[in-house]
């Protein structure tokens, strides 16, 4: 268990250590009230320090998003450096994904809907993006030769496409949640590969160290795609719901 000094500043945790996922602590569960308050009350043993260089909005990025992030590129087929990420869209997890990917030595590439938000990211580091949809795990093999690991952030309906992107022996790390309807999973695909599909679920306190630690160490500054105060929560959400947002969007509370 971590000590604390008065006024330092923490960020909380999703898991304690393995088993993950266990039942998820206090603000992870999702019949939890959240954290859009002014103040929560969390024993110590449920909360890291965060990275000395970032500022409150920053880290308020790293609980889900980064850590989910993590999980994804090291949690298990590690990401190592040459290697090839890819990822889709240009949200929170994605975002933090290219970061990491990026500080570890890797190559990354994006699959994006909307010319727009490539050129966004090719300037925020990306080595490569498709900037379309349709047949993008074609498009994204031609420009890679095939990738170690996707982080697949949309969900059910991108899991075949994700498969035949991968190079021998990737890994589709599965985080999206935005489409769950059950589709046919093509196993055939896996044999082409030897590869593996993996859910992600957020990540354990170990994991959320680790991001602490690999984000000081690397000076890894959050995406912030814009900041709302606490009596403007409607409009934080509003613009989160809008296409186009680049990384997180962050309320601060008074
Ligand atoms: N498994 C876990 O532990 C875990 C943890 C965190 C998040 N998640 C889930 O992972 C997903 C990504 O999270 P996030 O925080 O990065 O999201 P986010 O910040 O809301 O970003 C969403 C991104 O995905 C794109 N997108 C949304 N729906 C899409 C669709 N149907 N097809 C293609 N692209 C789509 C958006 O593109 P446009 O800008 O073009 O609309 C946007 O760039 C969400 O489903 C979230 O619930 C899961």
């Amino acid at each position: 268990m971590d000590a604390f000094a008065e006024g330092e500043a923490v960020t909380n945790l999703h898991w304690r250590d393995a088993p993950v996922p266990s039942p998820p602590l206090g603000l992870g569960a999702l019949d939890a009230p959240g954290v859009l308050a002014t103040h929560v009350v969390l024993p110590v043993d449920q909360v890291v320090g965060a990275p000395a260089h970032l500022d409150h909005v920053e880290s308020a990025t790293l609980p889900c998003a980064g850590v989910t992030a993590w999980n994804a590129l090291f949690g298990d087929h590690e990401v190592l450096p040459g290697q090839k990420v890819a990822s889709l869209g240009t949200g929170g997890v994605a975002v933090y994904a290219m970061q990491l990917a990026k500080a570890a030595g890797a190559e990354y590439y994006g699959i994006v809907r909307r010319p727009e938000a490539a050129a966004r990211l090719l300037g925020a580091g990306a080595n490569g993006v498709v900037d379309d949809f349709s047949e993008w795990s074609a498009k994204l093999r031609e420009l890679t030769g095939g990738v170690d690991k996707l982080v697949d952030t949309v969900g059910t309906t991108t899991i075949n496409e994700s498969l035949a992107a991968l190079a021998p022996h990737g890994e589709v790390a599965l985080v999206g949640l935005f489409t769950q309807e059950p589709e046919p999973l093509d196993v055939m695909r896996l044999f082409g590969s030897g590869g593996s599909l993996r859910g992600v679920a957020v990540g354990s306190a170990r994991q959320h160290r680790d991001l602490v630690a690999f984000v000081e160490r690397h000076g890894i500054r959050p995406v912030v795609d814009g900041v709302h105060r606490f009596d403007d929560a409607p409009e934080a959400f509003a613009h989160h719901r809008r296409s186009g947002v680049v990384g997180k969007v962050v309320i601060t509370v008074p």
